[in-house]
């Protein structure tokens, strides 16, 4: 054995004390708010593959040296760009484990990740309040479910155009059609892996100053397009200002007419497990498949989202993946053949421990403590004669702008990285509707009142610098 392999397998139990030290030392330093959230990192590369290695102990302390500092502090209570989510100490325990477990889990049913990756699927079934009918398994994040989803759609559209297209491939797919109102771009993305084409997505009109389908445009949509099979991608949390399509208005319409209804719920699909919120997420039942990230408001690090749908078999028809050394298509079939990966992680696990950690009441107090931040900031946002706001906050996502007659993305960049340099907190820019906007998105288990009087010190700061 190569020296240094044979010498880390020697001191194995030293290298995870390390590590172990080195996790303390890190959480410590979120607990005691003593850290710069989101430096800026301009490194010089590592400019060769070593002949020689470190070890372990090596390598961990090059790492140290050169790019410790410079994380981004998203496990940390006042980060609140794009849609992150922190890591509950239960999810964190159960990812280490998933690691040092290594399994394969292609989910076999004689395994142990098969039993876990169901268990799990059926918590978050009623964390979510989603019924029994819907298969669900964990990818890699919510493009992912799209992209899977999308695909089981596609082949359901297909079908009834008389094409099999998991086996005859995309091109007699004439006149599907695919609406949304405000589609997240990875739905963009997705079409396009699918060789189904960014230009497929036709775009409904949304409710004046709302991101919201406007359900009656997609009726006459869909009438005219009457006979045949479309699909329909409704958005439950839009990025911006977690606006929702009326999910119980559009899947009525499903009496009516023939399409797939996919509900993209990334972020703001947990909310339906608080009483307080679930009026929002009414009608997802009724959908044919349903995105929802667990890296995101689950509070499990990265990387991890479920897809849901009611339609096993044709998941199968397109996911099936035939091979004799593999096996796994007995009455009931092996997980890797209905998600897009074969060898895959433990994926399920972190949020397997979070779940059994927490409960429903421990997510329950996530996302109603994390929506009271939102409209801590909002209020003062709203009082502030340095920002307006641009949309009401419903839950746990505050868009608003800066009151000048100079506004303009460079200026909003501007006040961003000035805010960013203080250390205290990251937001994300954005455009509302035409304006350029800042977005505050409240996703993090540990986020207090006591982070906005600091983040709000810094921003009524700097509002009085850029309002100008
Ligand atoms: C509504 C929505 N859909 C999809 C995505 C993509 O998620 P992921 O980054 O997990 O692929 C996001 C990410 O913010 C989102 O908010």
């Amino acid at each position: 054995m190569y020296t240094k392999l044979a010498n880390d397998l020697h001191i194995t139990e030293q290298i995870l004390k390390e590590i172990v030290n080195e996790s303390i030392e890190y959480q410590k330093l979120i607990t005691d708010n003593d850290y710069f959230v989101a430096p800026k990192t301009e490194q010089t590369y590592i400019d060769s593959l070593p002949d020689d290695g470190s070890g372990a102990l090596g390598a961990l302390q090059i790492f140290k040296s050169k790019y410790k500092d410079k994380l981004i502090k998203t496990i940390g209570s006042r980060y609140y760009g794009f849609i992150v989510g922190g890591a509950t100490p239960a999810s964190l325990a159960g990812d280490w484990l998933t690691s040092l477990y290594d399994q394969c889990a292609m989910g076999i049913p004689t395994d142990v990740d098969y039993y876990i990756e169901n268990e799990t699927i059926s918590m978050l079934k009623e964390l979510f309040n989603l019924p029994n009918d819907f298969f669900g398994s964990f990818v890699s994040g919510a493009t992912m479910s799209n992209f899977v989803n999308i695909s089981i759609a596609r082949q359901w559209a297909a079908k009834r155009l008389g094409v099999n297209v998991s086996e005859d491939g995309l091109y007699r797919l004439e006149g599907l059609k695919i609406f949304a109102g405000c589609p997240h771009s990875s739905i963009y993305k997705s079409l396009s892996m699918l060789g189904m084409g960014r230009n497929s997505l036709q775009l409904i009109n949304q409710i004046p100053n709302r991101e919201a389908m406007d359900v009656d445009s997609l009726e006459q949509e869909l009438e005219k397009n009457k006979g045949v099979p479309s699909i329909v991608i409704a958005s439950a949390g839009t990025v911006n200002t977690a606006d929702f399509d009326d999910l119980l208005a559009i899947s009525k319409l499903k009496e009516k007419y023939d399409f797939w209804l996919h509900v993209d719920a990334a972020f703001a699909g947990v909310a339906a497990c608080s009483e307080k919120y679930s009026y929002l997420l009414n009608g997802m039942n009724n959908a044919d498949s349903i995105t929802i990230d667990a890296h995101k408001w689950l509070n499990v690090p990265y990387d991890s989202a479920i897809q849901f749908s009611k339609h096993k078999q044709l998941q199968l028809e397109v996911f099936y993946n035939g091979a004799a050394y593999l096996g796994g298509m007995d009455e009931n079939p092996a997980i890797f053949n209905l998600t897009p990966e074969n060898s895959r992680r433990m994926r399920s696990l972190p949020t397997w421990f979070s779940l059994l950690a927490y409960g429903k009441k421990g997510y329950q107090d996530i996302v109603e403590r994390n929506c009271y931040i939102a409209t801590l900031f909002s209020d003062k946002l709203d009082k502030s004669q340095e920002f307006r706001l641009l949309a009401p906050t419903k839950l746990n996502m505050v868009c608003f702008t800066l009151e000048s007659d100079q506004l303009s993305p460079k200026l909003i960049h501007s006040f961003l990285d000035e805010l960013r340099m203080t250390g205290q907190t990251f937001l994300t820019p954005t455009v509302y509707k035409g304006t350029p906007a800042i977005r505050i998105a409240v996703s993090n288990w540990k986020t207090t009142e006591k982070d906005v009087q600091i983040v709000w010190n810094q921003l009524s700061r700097l509002g009085e610098k850029y309002s100008k």
